[in-house]
């Protein structure tokens, strides 16, 4: 297989409590009542304060994306869009970069490592990438929590790398190899 004719990713993904699917204009309502929370913005690069205009202008953006490029899905959970989640697809690299947000009234519950995980098994089983990486801003701890049960390793910490909203942060990357992901699915599986 080149870089050029990797498979499609599956539309639609079940996930034990979610259900990852396309994105529609219809969901533009949804994401507001989420992505208007200024916590659950806290780390992501979305204006402030978020309106509704900017939910229909992120909506059409994931709509818009360009799947050779950058994969994304609608969390949807009891008949709601409550977040999604997104492969970035470096196919020089053989790489590809996870992203995803969740509603604020769900975290905790295990929703998103379910999804995301789910996510990275499609990934590794069906295109032919060496690795799955993450960024995260050191201080968003929820996020790196998570990557670390998806059992990914703590490859680097880029110091004072991106001004946000004022706030000087580091960030934060991780990395599972394919050959990690096996063992780890291998272990699940058994
Ligand atoms: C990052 C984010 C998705 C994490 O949310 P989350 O609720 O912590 O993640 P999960 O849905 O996987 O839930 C895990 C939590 O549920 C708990 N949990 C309960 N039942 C669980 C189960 N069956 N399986 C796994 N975890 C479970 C875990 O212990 C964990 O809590 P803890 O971290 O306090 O120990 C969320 O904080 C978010 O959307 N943030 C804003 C957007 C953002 O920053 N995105 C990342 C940019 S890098």
């Amino acid at each position: 297989m080149t870089a050029g004719d990797w498979p499609p990713l599956p539309e639609a993904i079940p996930t034990p409590r979610s259900l990852l699917r396309p994105f529609s204009v219809a969901d533009a309502d949804d994401v507001y009542v989420y992505r208007r929370d200024p916590e659950i913005v806290q780390f992501l690069p979305v204006s402030q304060p978020f309106e509704r205009a900017d939910a229909d202008h992120f909506v059409a953006t994931q709509v818009l994306a360009d799947p050779r490029e950058r994969c994304v899905w609608a969390l949807e959970h009891e008949g709601h869009v409550v977040g999604g989640v997104s492969l970035r697809i470096a196919r020089q690299q053989l790489r590809a970069e996870i992203g995803y947000e969740l509603a604020r009234w769900l975290w905790g519950r295990g929703i998103m490592t379910e999804a995301v995980s789910d996510l990275v098994d499609i990934a590794f089983r069906r295109l032919p990438i060496l690795k799955v990486s993450a960024t995260a801003a050191a201080p968003n701890v929820r996020s790196t929590r998570l990557l670390q049960r998806l059992g990914m390793q703590r490859e680097a910490l880029l110091r004072r790398h991106w001004v946000h909203r004022g706030r000087i942060l580091d960030e934060l990357r991780y990395g599972l190899l394919r050959e990690e992901w096996e063992r780890n699915d291998i272990a699940n599986s058994g």
